[in-house]
């Protein structure tokens, strides 16, 4: 085996197939970044706000104008998300996935300069189309991450590199916790370097990604550019010979010249397409309505009622526990599979948001119950990232052949965006209307995608894409669909 290749459960890491993936999730801790940042200095860049309007106007912000313009700043990064991620599909097949990663980073450069730039020009407007604008970099970025790296990945590592894309989400809103807290740059002075900080992934991955080859089944079957589809192969893989891998692409491109091109539309109304387009969307949304940001966006104040102590750190905390499990399920992901982790993730935050339940709910008769709150907490997002937090994201990739992928990806994300968008904007208000009751309501949503997965989602594992549309298409044509197709392939274990 050539210096500098790893051997990773069975299957060769070369150096160009880790650097593109590096330079791919990238994207990911931007994306992660982002979600988090916001969280601790509100108090301090309001504060900046009100100086804004005062310098205005003369007089304070009323403080309805106040609330509104911060839920405007939180809640349009999700719209711009909403709107980028719909357009994955046009993208990146017009582009191809590399450069479309590339020129995204425009998008990222221009919403950092305007809220790193925002306190400078006392302009609360360029604060919000920053996050507008970075918002929808995000949105692209969560399509063509995953999207590149299931492309790049042999099939035998393809789950366990999708997980590192939310790998690389949690740890960016980890760094962005830790560095938003006040003695960093959470402060008065420094909030404008905190947010325009986001910038400094995006240089690294323009630097990096023409060292990084285009994805090779892009090229071949969708660009019919098999000579560079072919040197691509070989860079990733460290193989002169990538014959039986042009051949299992061959056979998907063959399929897909038979078919006609798939439009957003067609996904629902093709038999063939139908299913896998629904678990898709109900993957994304069992993510987002899972309740995971109501955690993320308002820990501080979830914390604070559930008498935590030091509701800061415990948000920190929460934090670790989301990086340490994903990689968790980084390991597990090949070996128990997606079905399995999904479920268990499910059925582990739905009896965490029950015990955390009864625990707000006897909290005033019972003090130390703020302890097992908190504890509750944390297993609710080690669950999450067991399951529900990486595989959603990859998983729609794995379910469609080349062909329809982007509209797919294009779909799901947006699903993804719209349920993020919902949560942050109504979660403060229902908390208000349930008291210490809301978590019950994503149990019982928790509770129904757990079932939902149990009948209706295959497993991936090991198999080629080419293994799992065929099964689909035995389904849709009547037949009965294997749910554990578990058992990994020998043959044709890369790129498939
Ligand atoms: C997933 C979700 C994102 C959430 C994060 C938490 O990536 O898509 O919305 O904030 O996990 O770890």
């Amino acid at each position: 085996m050539p210096a500098g290749f790893q051997q990773l459960g069975g299957e060769t890491v070369t150096g160009t197939l880790a650097l593109s993936v590096f330079t791919a999730v990238l994207g990911s801790l931007e994306f992660g970044y982002n979600i988090g940042v916001i969280n601790a200095p509100q108090k301090i860049i309001e504060a900046d706000y009100n100086a804004t309007w005062v310098h205005r106007h003369g007089e304070p912000i009323p403080t309805g104008t106040l609330t509104s313009l911060w839920s405007l700043s939180v809640a349009i990064f999700s719209i711009g998300g909403m709107l980028s991620s719909f357009c994955v599909g046009f993208i990146s097949e017009w582009l191809g996935r590399r450069k479309a990663m590339l020129i995204n980073n425009l998008l990222a450069f221009i919403g950092g300069s305007l809220m790193g730039l925002s306190k400078l020009c006392r302009s609360f407007e360029m604060m919000i189309f920053g996050r507008f604008i970075i918002g929808a970099y995000c949105g692209l970025a969560s399509g063509l991450t995953p999207m590149y790296v299931g492309e790049i990945a042999p099939t035998s590592l393809r789950g366990a590199l999708g997980t590192l894309h939310q790998l690389a989400i949690v740890t960016g809103i980890l760094i962005a916790q830790i560095l938003g807290m006040e003695s960093l740059l959470g402060s008065e002075d420094l909030w404008p370097v905190l947010l325009g900080l986001t910038v400094v992934p995006t240089v690294l991955q323009m630097a990096l990604l023409p060292f990084c080859p285009e994805s090779p089944r892009f090229l071949y079957i969708v660009r019919c550019q098999e000579h560079h589809a072919k040197s691509g192969l070989r860079r990733l893989t460290g193989r002169l010979e990538v014959g039986d891998m042009l051949a299992e692409m061959k056979e998907e491109k063959r399929r897909m010249d038979m078919e006609r091109k798939v439009s957003i539309l067609e996904l629902f109304r093709s038999p063939i397409y139908r299913q896998p387009m629904i678990i898709s969307i109900l993957l994304q949304l069992s993510q987002q309505l899972s309740g995971i940001n109501a955690i993320f966006y308002y820990s501080t104040s979830i914390f604070t009622k559930a008498g935590v102590q030091s509701p800061v750190n415990a948000t920190i905390g929460a934090g670790v526990v989301n990086c340490a499990f994903t990689v968790v399920s980084l390991f597990l992901v090949e070996r128990m599979g997606r079905r399995t982790l999904h479920m268990l993730g499910l059925g582990g935050m739905c009896i965490s948001a029950i015990i955390m339940t009864v625990a707000l709910a006897l909290l005033d008769s019972v003090p130390w119950m703020s302890y097992i709150s908190m504890l509750s907490i944390f297993g609710f997002v080690a669950f999450f990232e067991v399951g529900p937090g990486p595989i959603p994201w990859f998983f729609v990739a794995e379910l469609f052949s080349q062909g329809p992928r982007p509209a797919a990806m294009a779909v799901a994300g947006c699903s993804n965006w719209t349920a993020n968008f919902i949560i942050g904007m109504c979660f403060q208000s229902v908390a208000e209307l349930c008291g210490p009751y809301v978590f019950l309501i994503f149990a019982a949503l928790l509770l129904f995608f757990l079932i939902f997965t149990f009948f209706r989602v295959p497993e991936t594992r090991g198999k080629t894409f080419d293994q799992i549309a065929a099964n689909f298409n035995q389904h849709s044509a009547g037949g009965m669909m294997d749910m554990d197709l578990d058992k990994p392939s020998t043959e044709l274990d890369y790129l498939g």
